[in-house]
């Protein structure tokens, strides 16, 4: 990432898929508030590619919806009717590639000469590959002066093999430079503190190893059951949906090498060595579970076997973390939405205390939170006052909220769409990341249909999950801190 903040070249982003979903929530109000901000060059524009038979004023009141409904903070009428004038919408076909040329002559009728254009796919993946070749056929693709990029969403693939081939249409078409694939964990801001948590500061990367630390939790649990998207869901389950990028993402931030220069390249070459350090996964340490009640779900099979909970436990076959336990574990319908990362210190050597032979020393906890109340909190030992050798663990904490009241947190796809529009890819999965990513999550996909597989364990919605005996407790956080 770099130090400036805006983006300095007018673009045009072209959503493909623009009348969905994504678009309506989250792109379009992350550009406003760029927007807002004076972070998109003057000359800047939008232009939604979708089938639906819209005009630019259709186009516009749909997406002021979506800014009212779903931007941060108070909605700024007039900055919308400025912002809105950039909003330009063309109707078309994924599969046409007439409708590609015809987007390409629309375009330039109002681009200045050097106008950059970042294609953003929005769309249902099965039009991936297809409107990659149509942009390559219409030439639209070509470098000159102007950079033309393009953002892919998530999911890249749905296995091994389909994410190779979408990755083989891909570069048939664009350089890997331009692209940026999605994985929304990494523009959070609270992901991307882990890097400067851990280096740039001295104090916690000496302890940050296998001689100090027990084991590693990475849990993001969800309150939210799979709602309408269970046709999707049902085929993806949740190693599909959460494990292979998010939480692989998470883990190569915890534990990836100091990289020399906060350049992409440099970044996600240390990212690779993670992925490609990480032990082949062992069935006997996986756990997958359903909702009670998930079959009822319009979209999924009545007797469906799709895990909407998964929790496993790998290692990183590395120098640096030989023998330490990941667990990582995800579902959906539980107690609660928490994104947060546990790092569980070993306890000390030997105690000179006077106490008891078994007693149980609370070990140091790191936590790292990601959402929501995102902050950090540090848990250690301290005698009990006024006794005589009785010891408590507490808490020091820092929280967001309490030390930058005056900024917000960003949504994720502010940073992440500000910084493909500078061209910063280092919050993006490059290619062999996604590759080895799903050599690693892939086999327990097939194995979790095997015969072999755990039992799927049915746990009830609003609860904390089935329970696995291998992994430890994710320690409780402060009743008042509950976001
Ligand atoms: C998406 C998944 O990638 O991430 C969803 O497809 C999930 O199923 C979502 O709900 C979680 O994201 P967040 O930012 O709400 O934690």
């Amino acid at each position: 990432m770099s130090m400036n903040e805006s983006n300095k070249t007018p673009t045009t982003i072209v959503i493909f898929g623009a009348s969905g979903d994504l678009a309506q929530r989250k792109l379009v109000p992350a550009l406003f508030h760029l927007y807002r901000k004076g972070r998109l060059a003057q000359g800047t524009r939008v232009v939604g590619f979708a089938r639906r038979p819209y005009s630019d004023e259709d186009f516009r009141s749909r997406l002021r919806t979506g800014v009212q409904e779903f931007g941060r903070g108070q909605f700024e009428s007039n900055a919308w009717q400025s912002f809105a004038t950039r909003l330009r919408y063309f109707q078309g076909e994924l599969g046409t590639g007439d409708d590609y040329r015809r987007l390409e002559g629309f375009l330039r009728e109002f681009e200045a000469d050097g106008t950059h254009r970042l294609y953003y796919l929005a769309t249902s993946p099965t039009f991936y590959g297809p409107a990659v070749a149509h942009l390559g056929q219409a030439d639209m693709v070509r470098q000159g002066e102007a950079r033309r990029d393009i953002i892919i969403e998530k999911p890249f693939g749905s296995d091994l093999a389909s994410a190779q081939a979408l990755n083989r249409s891909v570069h048939a078409v664009f350089n890997e430079s331009q692209v940026y694939r999605i994985d929304h964990y990494l523009g959070k801001e609270t992901a991307q503190n882990i890097l400067f948590f851990r280096f740039g500061n001295t104090i916690f990367e000496p302890v940050w190893n296998r001689r100090y630390v027990n084991d590693v939790q990475i849990n993001v649990t969800e309150s939210v059951d799979v709602g309408d998207r269970g046709g999707y869901y049902d085929q993806a389950g949740v190693l599909r949906d959460m494990f292979q990028n998010h939480l692989l993402q998470l883990l190569t931030l915890v534990a990836m090498e100091p990289p020399a220069s906060f350049d992409a390249d440099a970044l996600r070459n240390e990212k690779v060595k993670v992925l490609s350090a990480i032990r082949a996964i062992d069935l006997g340490d996986t756990l997958r579970g359903q909702y009670e009640g998930y079959g009822q779900t319009p979209g999924v099979a009545v007797d469906s076997q799709t895990a909407t909970y998964g929790s496993l436990k790998l290692f990183v076959d590395n120098w640096r973390w030989q023998g330490v336990p990941f667990y990582l574990r995800s579902g959906k319908a539980l107690a609660n939405k928490s994104s947060e990362i546990v790092i569980r210190f070993q306890c000390p050597p030997h105690l000179m205390f006077d106490l008891p032979r078994d007693y149980e020393l609370t070990p140091n906890v790191l936590s790292i939170f990601i959402q929501p109340d995102e902050g950090i909190h540090l848990k250690f030992e301290t005698k009990v006052p006024d006794s005589p050798q009785e010891t408590r663990s507490v808490d020091m904490e820092f929280h967001y909220r309490s030390s930058f009241p005056d900024a917000a947190v960003p949504e994720a796809y502010e940073r992440l769409l500000l910084d493909a529009l500078k061209g910063d890819a280092s919050l993006f999965a490059r290619s062999d990341e996604i590759d080895l990513s799903w050599r690693l999550i892939d086999p327990l996909i097939q194995a979790w249909r095997s015969p072999e597989a755990p039992p799927l364990a049915i746990y009830e919605p609003g609860s904390s999950g089935p329970v696995w005996p291998g992994a430890p407790e994710s320690p409780d956080r402060p009743a008042h801190q509950e976001g």
